[in-house]
């Protein structure tokens, strides 16, 4: 029965890895395996994945669907109409995909999860690119984002001074505590982690220099 079953797993992948269970942990730690903190902007430079949901997350958040109606509950929302501004940046979060495409790249909603993006890409505001590490050497199913915040559309969507820290710190403290959207209550604790980013602006998009800060949020589905 049991070598019935191994064949069965083996014959079939895809059936096995639906009941393979994540890692575990919270996430892995890029640099470890070939990968690295800063995203690419495809010049050579990148932006800070400055903000990690845990894989100890609730399942359900840990999709990108599921990743956008927490969003939505923490101020952000799809881009402007569809209308996508710039290229995508791609990340490799160690985990044996390599180097991907951002899987989504959402902006701050002004409170209507419908049109305030359209007023986030004239005026400016709070932005962040999602990478899934989701790959077949470190499934930990941890949500890595690249948080600024932005000038508006006549600078170009450049990044403001200091914008990666604010960014996080704004993404961070909207998302604290209770929250909810589309019927879903939220329950999300921040805690600040050192040693995964360098502090200052070496190798950094836009040479602005961040404090090396990477905020852990671990999002409890309550309701
Ligand atoms: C990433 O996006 C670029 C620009 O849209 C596209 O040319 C490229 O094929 C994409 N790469 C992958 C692996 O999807
Ligand atoms: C990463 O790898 C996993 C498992 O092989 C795959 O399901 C997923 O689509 C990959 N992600 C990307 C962005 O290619
Ligand atoms: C993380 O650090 C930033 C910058 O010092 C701070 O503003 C924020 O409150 C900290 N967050 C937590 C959860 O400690």
């Amino acid at each position: 029965m049991v070598s019935f079953l191994f064949a069965f797993l083996a014959a079939f992948p895809c059936v096995y890895s639906l009941v393979t269970p994540r890692q575990g942990v919270d996430f892995f730690n890029p640099t470890l395996n070939g990968g690295s903190m800063l995203d690419d902007a495809g010049n050579g430079l990148g932006e800070p994945l400055n903000v990690i949901i845990s894989g100890l997350s609730s399942p359900d958040v840990l999709t990108e669907s599921g990743f956008e109606n927490y969003a939505k509950a923490i101020g952000f929302s799809t881009e402007c109409l569809g209308i996508h501004l710039g290229g995508p940046q791609s990340a490799n979060l160690g985990d044996g995909n390599g180097s991907v495409n951002q899987t989504v790249e959402l902006r701050q909603d002004y409170g209507d999860a419908t049109v305030g993006t359209c007023l986030e890409s004239l005026i400016g505001g709070n932005h962040l690119r999602l990478y899934i590490q989701n790959g077949p050497e470190h499934d930990t199913g941890a949500l890595f984002l690249a948080v600024s915040k932005e000038e508006d559309a006549e600078e170009d969507h450049t990044i403001v001074p200091d914008g990666y820290d604010i960014g996080r710190d704004q993404l961070s403290a909207a998302a604290e505590g209770t929250t909810s959207f589309g019927g879903v209550t939220y329950s999300t604790e921040a805690i600040n982690m050192t040693g995964l980013l360098p502090a200052g602006s070496a190798g950094v998009n836009h040479d602005i220099a961040t404090d090396g800060i990477t905020t852990l949020l671990t999002v409890t589905i309550v309701q």
